[in-house]
């Protein structure tokens, strides 16, 4: 239809270290299947980065191997808004605002807040906190309808909800309520060597796939993965975790759902199923790998796509914004800031 509005899509992902499989899986690839049908913003978001300590060079390097690993990952770059928190400081007004309507019991709540304090317990800073209010600044700055995460960022968007509802009570339709999207069911990624937890980058290194490993690196870590002391292929992640999380994988990065990987496999040992999940994981990678490697040899390149998109995303966030403070009482009369 012509004259309707393009729905808007929105995502963040942390420039906080390495990416892994699980990123890939739960987050990553969802993003490019929203680009048909939405206008999407993808934010490298730094701003959250730094509610734990990061070095400086560090994270102005990573900020630039997110945005190609967005490209690389199949996200083009002139159809979708790929860019940098900091570089809009819309974010950071709105975060403000949205501070004075969100409540501290529901901030203490948010269960991310409360893993994060327990790791990082000698810098349990305010930035910290109130990270999910700034998350949904992002989001409502946008007027996002849908919002492609993993399952652990669940409860934020929840708040984001809520905190969009109650000043749309207040103050009319300002904010779209966004809905959250999960992708595949099931495809959530485990440790490859504690099959029952999350695959984490913070875990140590055989734990996790980083999408930059080499096929080398990808063969040996899934050789390693722990299994179970039977033999046969059965998706059954209650009894078999570290066979249903490699059943999992080869699912999730082909056409088939995890009990059919399973008959498929039926009799071949737990050798053959390693190596179909290498392959998967090796072939699903290795183009998004060659791609980022050429985009980090132009960072003139990249540069220009994160100053380009940063004005695209600035003259969207600006007009929530002015509809923001004009709501709210802030004083204004027309005058240019
Ligand atoms: N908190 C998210 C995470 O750690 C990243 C994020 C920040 C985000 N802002 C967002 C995700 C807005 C979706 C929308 O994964």
């Amino acid at each position: 239809m012509e004259n309707t509005p393009q729905k808007i899509c929105f995502s963040g992902i942390q420039p906080s270290g390495t990416l892994t499989l699980g990123n890939y899986i739960g987050a990553l690839r969802n993003f490019g299947l929203m680009q048909d049908s939405f206008q999407c913003l993808y934010c490298v978001v730094d701003m959250h980065a730094i509610t734990v300590r990061q070095d400086p060079a560090a994270l102005r390097r990573r900020c630039l191997e997110l945005t190609a690993t967005y490209i690389a990952s199949g996200l083009d770059p002139v159809r979708n808004i790929l860019y940098c928190q900091s570089h809009v400081s819309g974010h950071a007004e709105l975060a403000w605002i949205l501070n004075c309507f969100t409540y501290m019991g529901e901030l203490q709540r948010m269960t991310q807040y409360k893993d994060k304090c327990a790791k990082h317990a000698d810098n349990i800073n305010a930035g910290l906190f109130t990270y999910p209010v700034l998350m949904a600044a992002d989001i409502l700055l946008y007027q996002a309808d849908v919002v492609p995460i993993g399952a652990d960022q669940k409860q934020h968007l929840e708040l984001t909800r809520d905190i969009a509802q109650r000043f749309n009570a207040l103050f009319g339709d300002v904010f779209t309520v966004p809905e959250g999207y999960f992708g595949k069911v099931g495809s959530r990624v485990m440790s490859l060597q504690e099959p029952t937890r999350k695959m984490s980058k913070s875990d140590p290194e055989d734990t996790y796939i980083a999408l930059l490993d080499p096929p080398d690196v990808i063969r040996r870590k899934i050789r390693r993965a722990v299994t179970d002391s039977e033999t046969d292929i059965r998706f059954d992640p209650v009894n078999k975790p570290g066979v249903s999380n490699l059943l999992s994988i080869i699912a999730a990065l082909s056409s088939c759902d995890a009990e059919q990987a399973a008959q498929e496999l039926q009799g071949q040992g737990y050798g053959k199923l390693k190596e179909r999940a290498a392959e998967c994981v090796i072939e699903t990678l290795a183009p998004l790998q060659a791609e980022h490697k050429r985009l980090m040899a132009d960072k003139a390149y990249l540069q220009g796509v994160l100053d380009e998109n940063a004005k695209r995303a600035s003259q969207m966030a600006n007009r929530t914004l002015s509809k923001v403070k004009r709501k709210i009482g802030f004083a204004d009369w027309g005058r240019k800031a």
